[in-house]
């Protein structure tokens, strides 16, 4: 039976390539809408960004919302370095013709998951929860129709990617991820002890050039230009590719290996702002509220992720 999702993203290469699996997976996944936040880079041009990859995808059908600018109690803190001035620099793709739904994105998220029958929408964030914290305050209600949020977020074993304490979702809205972790909604957290050990060496990135479309094209070139950034940050052979990992969790479950644990934000400290305090060990009697992924089979990932792209134009 195909799941019904809604994707919340930043993108972002990673995001990109994440939701390009997802728009070629319709027997699995019914894209419901997507929805832009602030993070990688500005609303507007992660907005423009989502345009741009559902028109690659060939599922101009599937709707784009954005949604909130900034996150709930601090600046913006966008991640350029990392994605380039656009956020998705790497391919060249065409502007956009497909135009953003007029409904702002948090009202759109408020509304699915109120219409749609309780239980049936699975949340997946790419980027900073602000999204999805904003539309839990502002209508509580739809905290026990969520079936379930599979989040890009939080690290333990890895620590921090963008402070030594902080993964940068988290990091860019902590308050935002303290929210969604105290909702009581079902979470699958893919952190960065899952995505490090996920590496893009040469010939996966040849396998998706290899595959002869445009999407695989596009997909090699963002690699080829995020990963530039990684292999000399961590000097490892491959870059991380860390959003797919949440869209090949519930296409491929078995891929993923984790365990339910406590998990919570630190948000009061300046030094360890937006750490992801996992009970590993299951030292206290917290709630154990998340999934927490640690290991993925890297050559699985890649395996589906590649025969996936090519199903695309
Ligand atoms: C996360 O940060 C972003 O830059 C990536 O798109 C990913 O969602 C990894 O820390
Ligand atoms: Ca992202």
């Amino acid at each position: 039976m195909t799941r019904k999702i809604i994707i919340d993203t930043d993108p972002g290469q990673d995001d990109a390539i994440a939701i390009l699996l997802a728009l070629a997976s319709p027997e699995d996944l019914d894209v419901l809408g997507i929805v832009a936040v602030g993070g990688n880079i500005g609303l507007a041009q992660n907005a423009r960004n989502a345009l741009k990859v559902v028109e690659l995808s060939g599922r101009t059908e599937v709707p784009v919302y954005a949604g909130c600018e900034r996150p709930m109690r601090r600046m913006l803190v966008t991640a350029e370095h990392v994605h380039g001035p656009t956020g998705l620099d790497g391919p060249d793709l065409p502007e956009p013709k497909k135009k953003l739904e007029a409904q702002h994105g948090v009202d759109y998220i408020i509304d699915t998951l109120r219409s749609e029958e309780p239980g049936t929408v699975t949340l997946c964030t790419l980027g900073p929860l602000t999204n999805i914290g904003m539309a839990l305050v502002k209508a509580p209600d739809i905290a026990p129709r969520i079936r379930e949020i599979v989040m890009m977020a939080g690290a333990y074993f890895e620590v921090g990617n963008f402070t030594p304490a902080a993964e940068f979702n988290v990091y860019v809205d902590p308050e935002a991820a303290d929210v969604v972790l105290r909702s009581g909604v079902p979470i699958t957290m893919i952190p960065l002890d899952v995505t490090h050990g996920v590496l893009s060496y040469a010939h996966r990135i040849e396998g998706f050039s290899g595959i002869g479309n445009k999407a695989g094209r596009a997909v090699a070139e963002m690699i080829l230009f995020s990963q530039k950034f990684d292999l000399e940050k961590y000097g490892n052979e491959g870059a991380p590719l860390h959003d797919p990992c949440v869209i090949a969790w519930l296409l491929e479950p078995d891929l993923f290996k984790g365990r339910k644990i406590n998990v919570t934000i630190e948000t009061a400290s300046e030094l360890t702002r937006g750490m992801t305090v996992a009970d590993y060990w299951q030292i206290t009697d917290r709630p154990r509220n998340v999934l927490y992924l640690r290991s993925a089979d890297d050559a699985g990932f890649y395996r589906l992720l590649t025969e996936r792209l090519a199903r695309l134009p």
